[in-house]
């Protein structure tokens, strides 16, 4: 109940009132939990020796965000075998500049028509953005780019909530789920070197193929999670007008700048709040116990925040990123850990593509910003400014060459 009515905010408060500041005990949706945070809870948290993922999402969850049977769901080497296929297409820094390279480009074909209009919502225009270039680059043809766009994040939108965006999120996973079950089974029949082919392909640990519906599940927690991007790009707007000067160093389309941005809207901004999972057996983190069955939740939000690890945590500062990677388990946005052995999100290297090609050119835009509210309500999860961010845009500046940023992720060079 805390949680739902609090939101980002149920944690903070929480902490507050613990004596450990890693370690807190609480109760979620009636069951025993432990809260944790900081790098060495990170380590805890993802031993699978401490905590285990079967059993741990709730229904809800999986019936809008995940989808049933997910790799979210797996542990040991059933999880590894699903993820050796998502690290493989997603770490590859080649594959990961084609789809940024995509985007860059659908951007670009959008912006002569919003300058045609007397104002566009960025978070609606950057996922139809990101929407037709990841289908394409996945090798899943779309007709309806804008439709596709709303299901697929009224999927992300509905899955902590009851109600009306609840009911809207599952009926477009229903939608969703049949269209690319089809299209599982077609590439089946002929194969060829597409994303689609590769996870048509994906088979159980026992060698079995995997059931057609549950390979489309799989397909949707690519497309699924880069359109979730477009929360970024709208934070990413909500920060070029609260603070200017970012956006002038932006506009040079200098790398390094870029990715410190990238890295600070994901520490900064409130977006995946916590992850779980349950205590596989008793254990104890810094003295303090873990009874078996409690659920274990790794508090994201609250690390971003820790001014144990960032000072000054609520300031807006690329620069705490120039020069400087984030260490492993410090910045947990995407989660902790290796992500090929354990849970940690496949997908950074894409988030960081995506994110350095589109603040260069969302720098570089001709845009005023009209009367809107820009709440960031930290009681919604997930947040968004109220008006998704409206912008008046007249065009983008011209510039010589492409931003480093763009260039170096073309050239299949890691980004971040
Ligand atoms: C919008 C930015 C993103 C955020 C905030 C985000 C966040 C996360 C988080 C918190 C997890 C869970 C980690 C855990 O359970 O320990 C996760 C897992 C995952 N993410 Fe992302 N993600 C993003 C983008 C992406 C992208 C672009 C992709 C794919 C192209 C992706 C694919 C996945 C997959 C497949 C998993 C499951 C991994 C596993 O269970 O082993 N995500 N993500």
């Amino acid at each position: 109940m805390g949680l739902a009515a609090q939101g980002y905010s149920w944690f903070p408060g929480r902490w507050r009132r613990s004596a450990n500041p890693d370690v807190l005990h609480t109760r979620l949706m009636g069951k025993r939990a432990v809260g944790l945070r900081g790098p060495a809870a990170v380590n805890f948290f993802y031993d699978e020796d401490h905590v285990r993922r079967h059993g741990a999402i709730p229904e809800p969850v999986q019936g809008t965000l995940f989808g049933h049977g997910a790799i979210h769901t797996l542990d040991g080497i059933d999880h590894r075998n699903r993820k050796m296929m998502f690290v493989s297409v997603l770490k590859d820094a080649r594959q990961v500049g084609q789809l940024a390279e995509r985007v860059g480009r659908a951007w670009d074909d959008a912006v002569p028509e919003w300058a045609g209009q007397p104002s566009i919502v960025l978070f609606d225009e950057s996922a139809r953005v990101i929407t037709k270039a990841v289908c394409e680059w996945a090798g899943v043809p779309v007709t309806d780019v804008a439709g596709t766009a709303a299901d697929l994040t009224a999927l992300v939108d509905g899955f902590a909530t009851a109600g009306r965006r609840h009911w809207r999120a599952r009926k477009a996973r229903g939608r969703l789920e049949r269209w690319l079950t089809g299209l599982i089974e077609q590439a089946r029949r002929s194969p060829d070197d597409s994303v689609l082919s590769q996870v048509a392909s994906l088979t159980e640990t026992d060698g079995r193929r995997l059931e057609p519906k549950r390979a489309a599940v799989e397909l949707l927690n690519i497309i699924r999670p880069t359109v979730a991007v477009s929360w970024f790009v709208t934070f990413a707007g909500h920060a070029l007008h609260r603070w200017p000067e970012v956006r002038d160093r932006l506009r040079d389309g200098d790398l390094a700048y870029a990715v410190a941005f990238a890295h600070e809207l994901r520490r900064f901004y409130p977006f995946a709040p916590f992850v779980g999972g349950v205590a596989v057996q008793e254990s104890f983190f810094q003295d303090e116990r873990i009874p078996k069955g409690a659920m274990v939740l790794l508090d994201i939000y609250g690390q971003n925040h820790d001014e144990r690890l960032w000072p000054e945590p609520y300031r807006f500062d690329p620069d705490r990123f120039l020069g400087r990677e984030p260490g492993r388990d410090e910045l947990i946005a995407q989660g902790g850990g290796d992500p090929r052995a354990g849970h940690r999100c496949p997908g950074e290297d894409v988030t960081l593509a995506i994110l350095a090609t589109l603040a260069v050119r969302l720098a570089r835009l001709d845009f005023t910003v009209p009367e809107q509210d820009l709440t960031i309500s930290l009681r919604r999860i997930p947040a968004l400014p109220r008006s998704r961010m409206m912008l008046a845009v007249s065009g983008a500046q011209e510039v010589s060459g492409r931003a480093t940023a763009e260039v170096a992720a073309a050239d299949g060079e890691p980004i971040g």
